[in-house]
């Protein structure tokens, strides 16, 4: 298995989010998906044989603020570990960088994962917020 900063092919990156509802939601096109993945300022892709079996991104603003995004591991492959190696590697180059705040948003029953890495709720007065979905 390699762990990489290597972008993975549209293609690859499409198949793999595609194992996870989110784009019911976002209904992103592969080009629109491949635009984001190219912006973000940090992405560590997971290859085995050529294969992408797991990705994690951040996008950053060098300085204050990150946020981790598309920590995905193919369903099959999940439960093995790839997850927390993803993450001590985004969170290892945040902290390179002193990134201030490292955020991120936990997808449903995921927050043990995060948990375990040291993530913490933020507090109940100062929640994270967003937008209900509007376009
Ligand atoms: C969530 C996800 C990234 C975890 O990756 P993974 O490779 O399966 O997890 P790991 O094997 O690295 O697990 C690391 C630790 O977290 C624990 N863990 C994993 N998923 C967990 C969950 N949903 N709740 C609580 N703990 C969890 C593991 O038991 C393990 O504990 P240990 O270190 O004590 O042995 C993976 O399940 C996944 O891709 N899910 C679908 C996409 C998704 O929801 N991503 C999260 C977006 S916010």
């Amino acid at each position: 298995m390699i762990y990489s900063e290597k972008l993975p092919t549209a293609d690859q990156f499409f198949d793999l989010f595609e194992t996870t509802d989110w784009n019911t939601k976002y209904e992103l096109s592969k080009e629109e998906l491949y635009i984001a993945l190219k912006n973000s300022w940090y992405t560590i892709s997971v290859f085995e044989k050529e294969q992408l079996v797991g990705f994690g991104r951040v996008i950053c603003d060098g300085v204050v603020h990150a946020l981790i995004l598309d920590v995905i591991i193919q369903p099959e492959r999940q439960g093995e570990g790839i997850g927390k190696e993803i993450m001590n590697k985004l969170v290892t180059k945040c902290k390179k960088h002193k990134i201030r705040d490292i955020q991120l948003f936990s997808a449903k029953d995921k927050a043990g994962f995060y948990e375990k890495l040291g993530f913490k709720n933020r507090p109940g007065n100062s929640p994270g917020m967003e937008l209900e979905q509007y376009w």
